[in-house]
């Protein structure tokens, strides 16, 4: 806060750079006559004012951000980092790249309550010496589905009815007991791990598959997390409402407060890693954003640190006006074929095309840092502020040309194709779909006091809705875990016996049956 007194201070302008010598009344005809149409100064503050908001993201809208660097090991386990990939971010010791981070919820409008049950967002834009590259994960490792087509319904289904405009438990249930892949996110999220203590005392991921390539041009599949050094801490529901009565922001007040006082949240960045292929030896498709990778079998390797340790100087221009993406990937870091990320992957960019405006990534919290600066032959649109630099001769905004302009940048040796055939069709993901394991493995791995915790949720929850669907999860918890169901359906006020004695859901694989072959339509 300034204390600088009033003759030091610098004068108040319009945008017009016009000094504004009343700021307190219009310019009227007498003292109580009519406002007059020429008040310049005024009609420029208030429709400026008017319109202030831009939409706010239509998803993950309340959340809060914090500037911080990332540091590499330079190493993959005990090996060189380089044998696995050539993004130099990854591979380069003693080299700090400058982060953004954004956390947030999913559900709840930008200024709802951050006590909510809901996934948390961690999305990371790391400003590396060769461009940007953004990691929009979550705190669950999981997500709900893995085809991008389903999405829109999904969050059509957990956001606020149409007509009550209230959460309702049964639009939930009803979509997910017709979704069985959702059954491992949805035990994860009823649990106490649903309402993570605030945003520095929890997980990240990237949540979908990667591919890291090196200098060979040699691929292999890749996971990414964060790891807290401040551990993990969860609450009960009953701890969240009592926080919520007093604060809707407990977690954005946290993470402030705590860099405020140098006390600069870390994680340490994992990856897992598997050959590149398709692993028909596995009972999960590697490329199936609902599964984990076990860790005993892919262990958690370190690869580098990230701390946070500077608050935005303004919310808006940073944290709201920030874009994370997908796409945004380094040379080294490709896709994988995981129909999520590929789905989201056109998503980011066309909504902030929408949310923020054309030229999104001119703005300072998105473009790249100096030592990678942008330079395109893309021009003009809403709101350009600056024309990229156009290299040698400022008449050639098009490539190739023989008179000067931007250049092709050099091809890497030896760079990875990957070879793609098939029949084209909408194929059910994966070869091996079985929906119900690891949410039974969660059930089982869970402490006491979280499996009471998820059965009191998903009881309460159950109780709500019409008895068919309620019946209906019984029937796939029970498939989890027989305790799991059994436990949920006396929660829920349910018959046990009634629930086993459903029929499997039209059209989709019989619990814990793996399909070899894969399906396809169309
Ligand atoms: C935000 C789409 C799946 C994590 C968003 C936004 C969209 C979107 C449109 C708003 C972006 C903005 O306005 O800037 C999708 C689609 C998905 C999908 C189409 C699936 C097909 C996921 C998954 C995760 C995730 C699986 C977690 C791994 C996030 C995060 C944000 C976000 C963290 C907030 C980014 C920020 O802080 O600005 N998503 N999403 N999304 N999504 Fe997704």
């Amino acid at each position: 806060m300034s204390d600088k007194p009033n003759e030091q201070r610098p004068i108040l302008t319009t945008r017009q750079g016009h000094p504004v010598r009343d700021n307190q009344a219009l310019r009227s005809v007498g003292e109580r006559g009519p406002a007059t149409l020429e008040n310049y100064q005024f009609i420029e503050k208030i429709t400026h004012f008017d319109r202030e908001r831009i939409p706010e993201r239509v998803v993950h809208a309340r959340g809060t951000g914090a500037h911080g660097y990332f540091e590499a090991y330079g190493k993959i386990g005990n090996e060189p980092a380089s044998k696995y990939t050539r993004a130099r971010v990854l591979n380069e010791t003693g080299v700090r790249t400058p982060v953004f981070v954004r956390f947030s919820t999913v559900i709840g409008g930008k200024d709802s309550p951050e006590t909510a049950r809901d996934p948390r967002g961690f999305a990371v834009k790391l400003k590396t010496v060769e461009g940007n590259w953004d990691l929009v994960g979550n705190n669950l490792k999981i997500f709900f589905i893995r085809d991008a087509v389903k999405f829109p319904d999904m969050i059509h289904a957990f956001k606020p009815d149409p007509v009550t405009n209230r959460q309702e438990p049964w639009r939930f249930y009803d979509f997910v007991s017709q979704s069985p892949e959702t059954l491992h996110m949805v035990t994860w999220v009823k649990s106490p791990w649903g309402i993570p203590a605030n945003y520095r005392e929890m997980e990240g991921s990237g949540v979908n598959t990667y591919k890291l390539v090196n200098d060979e041009g040699v691929a292999c599949l890749v996971k990414f997390h964060w790891q807290p050094k401040q551990g993990v801490r969860n609450l009960t529901g009953a701890q969240a409402a009592e926080i919520q009565a007093g604060d809707t922001g407990h977690a954005t007040q946290d993470l402030y407060a705590a860099i405020e006082r140098g006390d600069f949240p870390e994680w340490e960045f994992c990856v897992q890693i598997m050959d590149d292929g398709d692993h028909p030896e596995l009972d999960f498709d590697p490329l199936d954003d609902t599964k984990r990778w076990p860790e005993d079998q892919f262990p958690l390797l370190p690869v580098g640190r990230m701390v946070l340790d500077k608050n935005p100087d303004n919310v808006f221009a940073e944290t709201e006006q920030a874009a994370f993406g997908t796409g945004v990937l380094v040379d080294g870091i490709d896709f994988s074929d995981d129909k999520m990320l590929q789905g989201r992957t056109l998503s980011y960019s066309d909504t902030q095309r929408y949310r923020v405006g054309p030229n999104y990534l001119q703005l300072p919290v998105n473009a790249p840092q100096d030592g990678a600066r942008a330079r395109t032959n893309q021009r003009d649109g809403q709101m350009a502020y600056y024309v990229d630099d156009a290299g040698t001769n400022k008449h050639i905004n098009y490539e190739p040309s023989g008179l000067g302009g931007l250049q092709e940048a050099p091809k890497p040796a030896k760079d990875y194709h990957q070879w793609v055939e098939g029949h084209l069709g909408r194929y059910q993901t994966s070869r091996t779909l079985d929906d119900y394991r690891q949410a039974g493995d969660r059930w089982r791995t869970f402490e006491d006091w979280e499996r009471d915790e998820l059965v009191k949720n998903l009881g309460d929850d159950l109780r709500q809705c019409p008895e068919p669907i309620a019946q209906r999860m019984v029937w796939h918890f029970w498939h989890c875990d027989e305790n799991y169901g059994r436990r949920v359906a006396e929660a829920a006020g349910v018959d046990l016996a009634t629930a086993q004695a459903l029929a499997p859901l039209p059209g989709k694989p019989a619990p814990h049956q793996h399909r070899d072959v894969p399906t396809y339509t169309d």
